[in-house]
Formats: structure tokens, C-alpha cells, sequence
């Protein structure tokens, strides 16, 4: 275990490389892509894997990682559970905020907007790519309920495996994605003494993006 003295000295110099604004793509998923293929080209694993903020009816933020599925103009695509704990959240507040962090590379990318469901026919066309496996779990599990133990999701799994057998496993009713939509998305590179780089993108009304550098 670390005592409180260790842990309060864990810390890492950044020094890597800088973020000039002149560098920056001007679409941010442009800027976006070329950052995340850098991170696959280090061997980050699962550089597609962010963190995913979303808040209840109370005002309560809640986080958990999903994967990034399709990024593209529209914005950035993850698969879920409409009906688990994130589900619910966003059918009562559509914003949500995605956090990347690439240690490795010493880099964060942080985006804010607002999720839409993406269609059914988009949703079927990624469920029927998971493996066989994943998609019987789709239907086993309903996500972010409490299990009386794991016998029981295994009899759930085993369930819907005897139905299925090896026919095509329809996209269960309560599963498909979300797309943010982005607002913002800011890029922040690791920099010696804390004097990190950031640049922000913000959407204006007329659909150009604004760049501004935030203080560390
Ligand atoms: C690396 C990683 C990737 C994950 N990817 C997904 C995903 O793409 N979709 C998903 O529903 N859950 C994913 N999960 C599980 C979620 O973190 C979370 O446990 C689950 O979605 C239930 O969240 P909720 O109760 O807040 O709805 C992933 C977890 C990890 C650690």
C-alpha cells in the first residue's frame, strides 16, 4: 500500500512535445483523428476507450469508460443499454462529456455536447460486427440492474444462447448508440513545470469552429 507521503508525491514531468495553435487541424475531428491514430500507433490499449460523464435527475455526475465506435462530422458514436443508469440519464439531460487521457503520449482530449440515439438501421449494422458472444450478452444482461449473483447472468447468458442457437441474433429493443454532438473539444498536451497546452474548439452558431488557448 502507499502511504499518504508516496501518494502525494506520485507525480510525472511532462515533456514530450508542445501544441502550437498553427499546428491544429481547423476541424476538430480532423485534429481529433490524427491524435487518436497517434495514440493507436503507440500501443495505448483501447485508445478508443473514454470516459463518459452523464448526470442524473438530481444533478448528480456519474462517469464510467465506453468505447468510442464511429467518429466522423457527426460527432462521436458509442454503443450502450438504453435502459442501464447512462440511459436513463440521458433521456432526462441529453448533455453528456467524454474525457480521453493517453498517458503514454501525455496527452487528454475533453469534449462536451449534447447525445442524440442513432438510427436503428446504424445501430443494427454495428450490433451484427460484435462477436456472437457480445451480442448474447446484450440480451442477457440488464445493464446497471443489481444481480442476485453471477449464476444468475449466467443463466441468463445460457438462455438466450438455447434460443438463438446459431441463428442471427436480432439487435435486442434496448440496445444502440449515442452520438455527442460537440460543442467543445479541447486538446491538451502534457508540457515541463505545468505549463501544459491547451486548445479549445467551440462551436459557433453559424457551425464555424473558434480556437482559444486556456491557461493550465
Ligand atoms: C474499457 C471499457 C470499455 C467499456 N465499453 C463500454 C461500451 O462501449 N458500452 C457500454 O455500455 N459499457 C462499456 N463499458 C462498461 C461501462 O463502463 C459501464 O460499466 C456500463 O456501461 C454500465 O454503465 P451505467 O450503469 O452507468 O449505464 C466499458 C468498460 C470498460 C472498462
Amino acid at each position: 500500500m502507499l502511504t499518504p507521503a508516496e501518494l502525494a508525491a506520485l507525480r510525472q514531468e511532462y515533456s514530450q512535445r508542445g501544441l502550437r495553435r498553427s499546428e491544429l487541424e481547423p476541424d476538430p475531428i480532423a485534429q481529433f483523428n490524427v491524435w487518436l491514430a497517434e495514440a493507436q500507433a503507440r500501443q495505448i490499449i483501447e485508445p478508443n476507450a473514454m470516459t463518459l460523464a452523464t448526470v442524473d435527475a438530481d444533478g448528480q455526475p456519474w462517469t464510467r469508460t465506453v468505447l468510442l465506435k464511429i467518429c466522423d462530422a457527426r460527432g462521436f458514436t458509442f454503443f450502450t443499454n438504453y435502459d442501464g443508469a447512462k440511459g436513463r440519464h440521458l433521456a432526462g439531460n441529453a448533455r453528456a462529456a467524454l474525457t480521453f487521457w493517453w498517458g503514454a503520449i501525455e496527452r487528454q482530449v475533453n469534449v462536451t455536447g449534447t447525445v442524440v440515439q442513432t438510427s436503428r438501421a446504424e445501430s443494427a449494422a454495428y450490433f451484427h460486427t460484435r462477436p456472437a458472444g457480445s451480442q448474447l450478452g446484450a440480451w442477457a444482461s440488464a445493464q446497471s440492474e443489481v444481480v442476485a449473483g453471477r449464476a444468475q447472468l449466467e443463466a441468463q447468458f445460457a438462455a438466450a444462447q438455447e434460443k438463438y442457437g446459431d441463428a442471427e441474433i436480432p439487435l435486442p429493443p434496448q440496445w444502440g448508440g449515442y452520438r455527442l454532438v460537440p460543442q467543445t473539444i479541447e486538446f491538451w498536451q502534457g508540457r515541463r513545470s505545468r505549463l501544459h497546452d491547451r486548445l479549445r474548439y467551440t462551436r459557433q452558431p453559424e457551425g464555424a469552429w473558434k480556437i482559444e488557448r486556456l491557461a493550465p
